[in-house]
């Protein structure tokens, strides 16, 4: 399977499919779960630092054979690498780890502390060759006002929740007027149940003959949203990539977006949700 790409707005072509590995242990699970996702033909890889898989995702990506400049691949600067030095550090130690020269896109995983001083170091290694792309994840509308006014570079992606329950309209809007693209973490509600047997999907995966993740797959595609499932079992990883021979009609998508509740299972402008993510994953842990 060839996947299409799109061009983000500084150029770089990127997958609009791919695999995520949040939650994939580095016990020899992640190097398994990317060599499959390889194997059955996606490019795209999502890891990220606080996911302490990088490791597993590069010697993966190395092993496989495929050639470095037709695999995509993504990671993440995470809270305790925020500011201007510390983000040279968490850039190289994410370039070591997965042990590759570059990487396809970079992240600012959650937008608190000193954004603007990671910003910057990111912008750097874009311009040495170490990072292709750079984006940001997260960012409401409230805080990109607060963060993106300050950047010389504007993002190239703001990677955030996103599922027919979670549709974000808000940033979408502001997102549009620079044609900063939309990554979808929990494309499929994060395996959520409820949301995998609602009627209206189920009647029309019924329709197609498809199952509730691939019509949730397949409309989070026709709205142009950048998507990686992840999955650690081969059979999902491959239904998961089964949407592109067949489309949604006008009227479905319509059905679709009216699933919409306006908020995710995560809100980022909550107080207290810095001081929780930067407690809950302390990537220096095994250094003290
Ligand atoms: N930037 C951020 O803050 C952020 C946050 C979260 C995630 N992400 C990224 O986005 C990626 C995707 O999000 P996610 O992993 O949180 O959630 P997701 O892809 O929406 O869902 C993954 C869950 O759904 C299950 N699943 C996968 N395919 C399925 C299918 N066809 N039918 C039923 N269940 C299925 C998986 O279980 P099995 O593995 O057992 O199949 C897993 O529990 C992540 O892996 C990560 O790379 C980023």
């Amino acid at each position: 399977m060839a996947v299409e790409t799109i061009t983000l707005n500084d150029g770089v072509d990127i997958p609009v499919f791919g695999f995520g590995t949040f939650q994939i242990p580095p016990d020899g699970s992640t190097y398994r779960a990317v060599r499959e996702a390889l194997n059955m033909g996606i490019r795209h890889i999502d890891t990220a630092a606080a996911y302490f898989n990088e490791q597993e995702v590069g010697r993966a990506v190395r092993e496989s054979g495929i050639p470095r400049e037709e695999i995509f691949i993504t990671s993440k600067l995470w809270l305790q690498d925020y500011g201007y030095k510390a983000a040279k550090m968490g850039i190289e130690n994410s370039l070591k780890k997965l042990g590759l020269e570059y990487m396809d896109l970079y992240l600012i995983h959650q937008p608190y502390g000193d954004v603007p001083g990671a910003w910057k170091a990111m912008e750097e290694a874009k311009a040495e060759g170490k990072i292709r792309s750079i984006g940001v994840s997260n960012m409401t509308p409230k805080i990109w006002d607060s963060f993106v006014p300050q950047f010389e570079t504007i993002p190239s992606v703001n990677q955030v929740e996103f599922n027919p329950y979670c549709q974000q309209k808000e940033i979408r809007k502001i997102m549009d007027k620079s044609g900063v693209r939309l990554e979808s973490w929990g494309p499929l509600g994060q395996g959520r149940k409820e949301m995998l047997s609602n009627p209206v999907i189920v009647e029309i995966a019924k329709k197609h003959g498809k199952d509730a993740g691939q019509v949730i797959l397949r409309f989070e595609y026709q709205e142009g949203v950048i998507i990686f499932p992840k999955s650690t079992h081969p059979e999902r990883i491959k239904s998961n990539m089964e949407i592109f021979d067949f489309a949604l009609s006008d009227e479905e998508m319509k059905k679709m977006r009216e699933l919409d509740t306006g908020k995710g299972t995560h809100n980022p402008d909550a107080p207290g949700v810095a001081e929780m993510l930067i407690n809950a994953f302390d990537i220096h842990a095994d250094e003290k």
